[in-house]
């Protein structure tokens, strides 16, 4: 197996080409090919994430909830970027609920068969006005300024072909003092662990993609892109760059993922 080492960040918005997984292809084919992963996916998509971390996605996702700070107020705006069956809109809804807080979660995704998924789940309907799904791009969030108190994209960022345009637009929604989250696979410090680790994604979770979701390719795209995605520090760079303040990152499970966080200031 080789793994090109990509782990620091690139200019990528000059780039005629760009990563989709281990592969380089024209940066104008990326979202489409992105759009084929999770189109052939979203069915199976919340059950696989169960499969395939052992359930630790769960863990991971109650972190970022945590570390949105949320504190009661008349009514909460959160934009959820990425967010694909609205899980992470869900997790901050129940949140908002213990905290006796009112929440509107605008989920935005580039895939409408990801979200069409979300709106069949019976705990998105029972929210019912409360939870807006958009179809939309990262790089041009469908929202005016200043308009959320708390934007998150988990697992999405990866998958984005304007990264730096991303992080912008999150910034540009975020309300002065609004809160940035961003959960992503990352990297172990560790090298045993890390070989530990590639061993099980390059060897057991295209099979599992192929077994469970009929999809080993998406799978396989899924833990290139993984290794292809920068350190947590070096996208904390981005998130500078961006203009958020006191940007900070936290490794989960030893590296396998990270929250990456800041604030609109
Ligand atoms: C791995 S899923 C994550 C879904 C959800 N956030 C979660 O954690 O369960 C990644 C999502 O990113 C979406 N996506 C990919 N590229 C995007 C882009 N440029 N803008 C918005 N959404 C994008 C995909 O359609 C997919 O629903």
């Amino acid at each position: 197996m080789t793994t090109p080492d990509t782990t620091k960040s690139e200019t990528q918005s000059q780039a005629e080409t760009i990563d989709f997984g281990f592969r380089e292809v024209a940066r104008a084919d990326k979202q489409g090919l992105v759009r084929g992963v999770f189109d052939a996916v979203a069915d199976k998509y919340d059950v696989m994430n169960d499969v395939m971390s052992g359930g630790l996605h769960r863990l991971w996702k109650a972190r970022m909830i945590d570390a949105l700070y949320m504190r009661p107020k008349a009514r909460l705006r959160l934009v959820d970027v990425a967010g694909g069956t609205g899980d992470i809109a869900l997790r901050a809804h129940a949140r908002a609920q213990k905290l006796g807080t009112a929440l509107d979660a605008h989920i935005i995704d580039a895939n409408a068969e990801m979200m069409k998924a979300g709106r069949q789940r019976q705990a998105v309907q029972s929210q019912g006005e409360h939870m807006h799904f958009t179809t939309g791009i990262a790089e041009q969030l469908p929202l005016p300024d200043a308009s959320a108190d708390m934007l998150t994209i988990a697992f999405g960022i990866r998958n984005v072909t304007d990264r730096a345009a991303a992080l912008q637009e999150a910034h540009r929604v975020l309300r002065p003092g609004g809160r940035f989250v961003c959960l992503e696979f990352s990297h172990m410090p560790s090298a045993v662990l890390q070989k530990a680790y590639d061993a099980y994604s390059f060897n057991l979770i295209p099979p599992m993609g192929a077994l469970v979701a009929g999809e080993r390719a998406a799978y396989q795209y899924l833990v290139e892109s993984i290794r292809r995605f920068p350190t947590a520090n070096a996208f904390l760079g981005e998130l500078e760059a961006a203009g958020f303040a006191r940007a900070e990152a936290q490794l989960l499970s030893g590296g396998i993922a990270a929250l990456h966080m800041g604030w609109r200031l």
